[in-house]
């Protein structure tokens, strides 16, 4: 194991789970294999033992869509039985269903994250499909109900940009305590040319976030993959607090990184859980993150711009986004000279 005194790496405390890739809609941008692969129930029950007895306190469970899991509530009630704390991430509209079990573990659950792709019906269908906005409106407010506490996710886009503020003034006004924003992470070149922000523009993204924060009293934060020019950690998974468990049983770096629609690079990926011990699997994935550390550190050395932004540079280097090697369309237009030495663009 690598020493956590000299590498600052930090015990492994969360842990997040896809827990199926099975998902009722079809989001244009979604980073997700479609497929419907669901997380064996005995395999995750026994990780879940050997994660707490290991240090994690927190578990997050997302998708595809979690509910959609066969056996989301013994899901629910296994965590909340180990003495584990829960949160799942969700597009809303199967909520209701579950509410009950919630109710039952009220005293497990951390948060739900309701995902948002714009603060009105017209914009959140157009991405969700129609009637998606209604279904979580009323999902937040049965959270309100009940007095569950809950979060909204927004990924940035060029659709979603202009709506940072109105997002979070709607989330306020719904009782959302957090609103979590993520840039988005290209799976085609297609919507890459077509949604993704140009570094200017996520820089001018995160700096609204950071204006709407100071404004209103709802936490507004973006999550990993905002731009960090600096060395160091930019993220809890590079950080050795989180470590991820995908569908098919495998502990891997980080949930961003997992089950990537079109990716050919399976680096992320440490260990088979039916083989190998949670705990053997996170030395694994302690190891893997100094090294991701110190690669994103020598890749800023030298100038290379999409280490900026850490979620796209492990994109890039994890081979996730194989559709285009080596750049990403919109680093690329920037960078593409800076970044790969002429051979390498051939
Ligand atoms: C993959 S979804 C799974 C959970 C659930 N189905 C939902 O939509 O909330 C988890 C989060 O990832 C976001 N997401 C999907 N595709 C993305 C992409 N290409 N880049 C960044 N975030 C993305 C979604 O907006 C959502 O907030
Ligand atoms: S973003 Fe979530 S709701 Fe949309 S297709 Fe992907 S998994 Fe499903
Ligand atoms: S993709 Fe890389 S930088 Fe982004 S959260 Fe995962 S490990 Fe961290």
């Amino acid at each position: 194991m690598p020493d956590t005194a000299s590498s600052n790496l930090l015990p492994v405390k969360r842990l997040t789970v896809g827990l199926t890739n099975l998902c009722n809609l079809d989001c244009d941008y979604c980073l997700r294999v479609a497929e419907t692969e669901h997380l064996d129930f005995d395999l995750l029950s026994d990780a879940l033992e050997q994660a707490r007895d290991y240090g994690v306190m927190a578990v997050t469970y997302t998708g595809g869509e979690a509910i959609l899991h066969p056996r989301f509530r013994d899901v629910i009630r296994r965590t909340a039985a180990l003495g584990l704390s829960y949160s799942f991430v969700t597009n809303g509209w199967h909520f209701p269903k579950i509410a009950p079990t919630l109710v039952e573990t009220k005293n497990a659950l951390y948060r739900v994250f309701f995902s948002l792709d714009g603060a009105t019906e017209e914009a959140h269908d157009a991405v969700r499909g129609q009637g998606v906005f209604r279904k979580v409106m009323a999902a937040m407010a049965l959270c309100r109900f009940h007095g569950f506490p809950f979060g909204v996710n927004m990924t940035v886009t060029k659709r979603s940009v202009a709506s940072i503020e109105a997002i979070a003034v709607l989330s306020a006004r719904l009782g959302a305590d957090v609103v979590q924003l993520m840039h988005m992470l290209p799976t085609s070149e297609a919507y890459d040319r077509k949604l993704s922000l140009t570094p200017d523009e996520r820089r001018a993204a995160e700096r609204e976030a950071l204006a709407v924060n100071a404004i209103l009293k709802i936490q507004v934060q973006f999550a990993a993959g905002s731009s960090m020019p600096a060395p160091g950690t930019p993220c809890v998974s590079l950080s050795g607090e989180t470590v991820n468990l995908d569908c098919r049983g495998r502990l891997t770096l980080c949930c961003t990184l997992s089950d990537f629609r079109n990716a050919v690079g399976e680096g992320d990926i440490v260990a088979d859980l039916r083989t190998t011990s949670f705990r053997e699997a996170c030395e694994r994935v302690h190891r893997l993150a100094l090294t991701q550390r110190e690669r994103r550190n020598a890749a800023l050395a030298e100038g290379q711009l999409d280490a900026e932004f850490p979620c796209h540079f492990c994109t890039r280097t994890f081979d996730k986004a194989a559709w285009q090697t080596p750049a990403l369309v919109q680093l690329g237009r920037a960078t593409t000279s800076s970044l790969f030495p002429a051979t390498a663009r051939l």
